[in-house]
């Protein structure tokens, strides 16, 4: 089987994910591409930070030179967040001809169009799954699925760090301060928590959704923008007095060349199925002219199934790039069939 090396730049909640994911579905992972892929390199900032002992330590590296001058490393997949140095890796291991996977919502957001030129220039692939709503295809499924609509809307709960602590402060009735820590210590927070709480985070994805929804370029600075830090205990009690849940919602509109984009706390009426997202959970509602409504539901944010979203997007380029052609229908295991009657 045909070997493909890919270098992680980052190891932290994703990409942790991501190398957990390959040690546990190494199987279904060739199975599915059809190669054995190899992690060669993992660039961190402290090599020598104590980490999950199944990394070969020789992996490690914090000079990015040791991944880039690699002829052998076919792809990179930057989970290291932020935008430099990591933009400026991207591109230049875009101008190696190597492939690139990336979860950086805030990076794509200021400077995706940018990213995907250099890409398209270089006849590269730039997959992206990752950066928005976690584990939740929705990337592909406007890309691909839903190729053949004219997207009019898109809303959804797209912070799982924001949703955590709504969710909390409902139940527990404390104030938000309280909970961010728990989110942080459940690796979902970015690195600067402001980014969640103040709705920054939200409006990236909302960006990176649009863009692609609307089919037009969207500057991250014209989304109007509010978080729930100003929402106390009260409000909440209040909203629920009147059959209310409060979200932080990213709200996206396209109606006759004019677009709306808007991330803001919402009173959403309790038997809205938004209302009942909860937890680290995110979900989008898509409107599209040929479809109707749509609704994707799934974990936002965390090491597994942002993990599951990134490892998807490098299965995807290693097939590309092999032409490998396997499709859903291949059928590589052998397994028991059981029949059990209905109500059993
Ligand atoms: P972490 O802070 O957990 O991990 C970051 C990793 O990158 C660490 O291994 C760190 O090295 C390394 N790193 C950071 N800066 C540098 C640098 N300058 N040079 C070398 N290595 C560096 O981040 P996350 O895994 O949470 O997030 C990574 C990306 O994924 C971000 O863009 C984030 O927005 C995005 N994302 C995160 C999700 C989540 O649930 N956490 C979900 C979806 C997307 P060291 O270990 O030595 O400190
Ligand atoms: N900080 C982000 C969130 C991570 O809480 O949703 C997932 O993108």
């Amino acid at each position: 089987m045909k070997k493909v090396k890919i270098a992680l730049l980052g190891i932290g909640t994703v990409g942790g994910g991501v190398w957990e994911i390959f040690q546990t579905n190494k199987e279904e992972i060739s199975n599915n591409c059809g190669c054995q892929i190899e992690v060669a390199k993992i660039l961190v900032k402290d090599p020598a930070k104590k980490r999950d002992g199944s990394i070969p330590q020789h992996l490690f590296t914090s000079n990015f030179d040791d991944i880039i001058k690699d002829k052998e490393i076919d792809m990179v997949v930057e989970v290291m967040g932020g935008i430099e140095p990591a933009k400026q890796y991207i591109l230049t291991a875009i101008g190696e001809g190597k492939h690139i996977v990336t979860a950086n919502k805030a990076l794509l957001a200021n400077h995706g169009d940018e990213l995907l030129e250099a890409a398209k220039n270089k006849g590269v692939k730039l997959y992206y799954e990752a950066s928005v709503a976690g584990g939740i295809p929705i990337i592909h499924a406007i890309k691909e699925s839903l190729a053949g609509n004219k997207i009019q809307q898109i809303m959804g709960i797209l912070n799982g760090t924001t949703n955590y602590i709504l969710t909390k402060m409902t139940k527990d009735k404390v104030d938000f301060s309280e909970v961010l820590k728990e989110a942080q210590d459940k690796g979902y927070a970015e690195a600067d928590p402001t980014a969640d709480v103040e709705g920054y985070d939200a409006a990236h994805k909302l960006t990176v959704l649009a863009s692609l929804a609307f089919g037009a370029s969207v500057e991250f600075q014209e989304v109007y923008r509010e978080g729930i830090s100003k929402i106390t205990p009260i409000d909440i009690e209040y909203a629920q007095e009147l059959g209310y849940a409060i979200k932080l919602l990213a709200i996206g509109k396209e109606k006759e060349g004019v677009m709306e984009l808007r991330v803001h706390p919402t009173f959403i009426p309790e038997s809205h199925p938004l209302a009942s997202v909860n937890d680290s959970f995110n979900a989008v509602f898509v409107k599209g002219n040929a479809v109707g409504d749509l609704m994707f539901y799934g974990r936002g944010a965390g090491d597994l199934p942002t993990g599951s979203a990134v490892v998807g997007d490098i299965i995807a380029i290693v097939k590309d790039i092999e032409n490998v052609k396997i499709n859903g229908y291949y059928a590589h295991k052998k397994l028991e069939k059981k029949v059990k009657p209905m109500g059993h």
